[in-house]
């Protein structure tokens, strides 16, 4: 039998500020430091264990073991979650809203997700062609804006373009920051949960009639365990679900031409013989870069872990940044290297798997990780070719480098473009 130890402990009775100040290394630094898996600390108030690497994911999947009603700090559930959407459900409940998203991510819908999303670059080059020079990031919020209120037949008035695409960056640029830009993103939050209830209202009562594949549709008609609709608050937090998130893979969009421009030699071996490489590189984008740092769970019940003894009712944090930098798992983990993912290319989303865990780990069909992450892969393989095969365009003098402080961060130029051109 392993023995018990106690875990590593953090001084002080909050570390909440420590976690602002150090952002993506928070955890990571101090597994470094304790030597260990997990240690304890205290954040918002309470005692938390943060726990990181591939065994730690597996234990923070086991849904025997946690449950994530009661988990998300009020800040993110003011801006990035909203109340009563599925990130809090579990068992049952959980499985039932997640079969809800899961019918949107048929091949064919993730199909004609992408060819909007090539749609919508294409249309806004003619509009970037008569500028001298672009921030890509702010470009692709919108391009994704777009895309998206299209796939799930949410009208999008051109006057509201620039209004709902601020309203939907807001929330996920703010549940980690101060000041203004965390004010920012509860209106926002607000703003939009009205602006989605006011739609569920008119398909309800015949007013707008969206097609049954798309997510208006399929929200508005969802039907909870016991035969209710779902109540027009909860409503519009799942479709924000898919708006939201679907609008913050412009943060990959800016890493993608980061690395494009950091790596050069990459567009090569996509557009070479290895049909996977563009995969691969895709991969090793989400691995690579900073994007959600961390997830949290509460433990069901006593249990022991690797010598550990988690109590009941106990805060666990899931490092994903450390995760998919544990050397343990990815041999040289700062080198940027697409070739490490040269044996998973039959999968790049395997159905199961804990290594790679920027869009949460576990069972993508009936677990807490992303259901958008075939979107994700997919919108950023078509952006990669249309960055490399379909326009031509330079990348002036800039600051490119990223915060590992700021949650979520982005090159800080935003990625600036010029002289864009269509090639041939
Ligand atoms: C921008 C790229 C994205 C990133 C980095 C991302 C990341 C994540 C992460 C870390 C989780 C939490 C996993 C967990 O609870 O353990 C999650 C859950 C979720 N994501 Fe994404 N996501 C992205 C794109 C998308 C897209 C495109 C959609 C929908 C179209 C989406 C919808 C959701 C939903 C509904 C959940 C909650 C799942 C559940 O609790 O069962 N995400 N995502």
């Amino acid at each position: 039998m392993q023995e018990t130890r106690a875990f590593p402990k953090e001084d002080g009775l909050e570390n909440g500020l420590k976690v602002l100040r150090e952002g993506y290394m928070y955890a990571p630094n101090r597994h470094k430091i304790y030597q260990s898996d997990a240690f304890e600390t205290r954040l918002l108030g309470e005692a938390a264990i943060v726990i990181g690497g591939e065994e730690a994911a597996k234990l923070f999947y086991d849904e025997d073991k946690f449950k994530r009603e009661g988990a998300a700090p009020e800040p993110a559930k003011a801006t990035l979650l909203g109340k009563g959407g599925i990130q809090g459900l579990d068992d049952e409940a959980h499985r039932h809203r997640k079969q809800l998203f899961m019918s949107l991510m048929s091949k064919e819908r993730i199909e004609i997700w992408s060819k909007l999303v090539e749609k919508h670059l294409l249309k806004a080059t003619r509009e970037w062609m008569d500028q001298e020079s672009i921030i890509f990031y702010e470009e692709a919020q919108k391009v994704l804006t777009r895309a998206v209120c299209e796939w799930s037949d949410v009208p999008l008035p051109e006057k509201d373009v620039e209004k709902r695409t601020r309203q939907l960056v807001s929330m996920f640029e703010s549940p980690m920051a101060a000041g203004k830009r965390h004010i920012e993103g509860r209106i926002g939050r607000k703003q939009g949960e009205s602006w989605l209830k006011e739609l569920i209202k008119q398909v309800r009562n015949g007013q707008l009639h969206p097609r049954e594949e798309t997510a208006l549709y399929q929200v508005a008609w969802h039907k909870e365990l016991d035969g209710h609709l779902l109540d027009e608050k909860t409503a519009a937090v799942e479709l924000l679900n898919v708006l939201r998130p679907s609008v913050a893979i412009a943060i990959y969009f800016a890493f993608t031409a980061l690395s494009l421009h950091q790596f050069p030699e990459v567009k090569e071996k996509i557009n070479g013989e290895n049909p996977y490489y563009l995969h691969m590189f895709i991969q090793e984008i989400r691995r690579y870069y900073p994007f959600f740092p961390f997830n949290g769970a509460i433990t069901r019940k006593d249990f022991t872990w690797n010598g550990y003894t988690f109590k009941e009712g106990t805060l666990v944090i899931l490092d994903f940044y450390g995760t998919n930098h544990d050397s343990r798992i990815w041999e040289q983990p700062g080198q940027f290297n697409p070739e490490r993912f040269n044996d998973w290319h039959t999968s790049p989303t395997d159905q199961v798997q804990m290594k790679l865990v920027s869009q949460g780990g576990g069972d993508y069909d009936t677990g807490h990780r992303c259901p958008g992450e075939w979107n994700t892969v997919r919108a950023m393989e078509i952006l990669t070719d249309f960055l490399i095969n379909k326009i031509s365009y330079e990348v002036p003098e800039q600051d490119v480098g990223f915060s590992m402080v700021k949650v979520p961060t982005i090159p800080k130029s935003g990625m600036v473009l010029k002289n864009i051109e269509f090639i041939g």
